[in-house]
């Protein structure tokens, strides 16, 4: 399935317009200066912390804000590649995302497994599969800041022969994202589109078993 095919499928038509661009990928910061069309440098990404809220068994879902909550609007694609190269798009991966609300809280403000809460307790949180070419998307509200952490959105990655990735991304214009050593390649740069929507790229690279 081509990109417009598998952005029309999510209902996301609208952002087929490429928000994949080079520009919008950096990547170590020794790689600073391989910025550009030709990077292909971003190396395997980097584990981050699950965090104590990470709950398993949510839904397949392309708008997490399930429960309308108040927010900046926000659209995440990416690519999941295998190894370090390009030529290896990752098919069918699970990428598992949570994040906080505009207020800086989770829901549910928990771990476990979805059959742990009621229905109404769960939102931010769920599943999207990669395409044919290693494609995924996503809707959310902006995540909120809470105390001691810089804006991010929480990833667990799931591929068959591949190591399960726990990570986080971040927000290249939120300045406590500088309080914590994190790689440029995770430090997404989102924009602000002329209808209010953040729409920023993250691109993963998984290591095999
Ligand atoms: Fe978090």
């Amino acid at each position: 399935m081509d990109r417009k095919k598998f952005l029309k499928n999510l209902g996301l038509g609208v952002v087929a317009t490429p928000i994949v661009t080079s520009s919008l990928i950096s990547c170590s910061k020794e790689d600073d200066n391989l910025e550009g069309p030709d990077n292909n440098k971003c190396g395997i990404t980097k584990s981050d912390m699950l965090g104590p809220y990470y709950v398993s068994g949510t839904s397949k879902i392309t708008d997490l804000n399930t429960q309308n909550l108040p927010g900046d609007k926000i659209i995440v694609s990416g690519k999941l590649f295998g190894g370090t190269d390009k030529s290896k798009p990752i098919a069918n991966a699970m990428i598992e995302v949570w994040h906080a609300d505009s207020g800086g809280t989770y829901h549910p403000v928990g771990d476990g497994n979805v059959s742990d809460y009621t229905p109404d307790k769960i939102t931010l949180r769920g599943f999207v599969n990669t395409d044919a070419q290693g494609n995924y998307i996503f809707q959310s509200i902006r995540p909120g800041l809470y105390p001691g952490r810089p804006r991010h959105f929480h990833y667990r990655i799931t591929a068959n022969g591949y190591k399960t990735l726990v990570t986080q991304i971040y927000f290249k214009d939120d300045p406590t994202t500088a309080n914590e050593n994190i790689e440029n390649c995770r430090i997404i740069d989102f924009k602000k589109d002329s209808a209010g929507t953040y729409k920023g790229n993250a691109e993963i690279h998984l290591e095999s078993n």
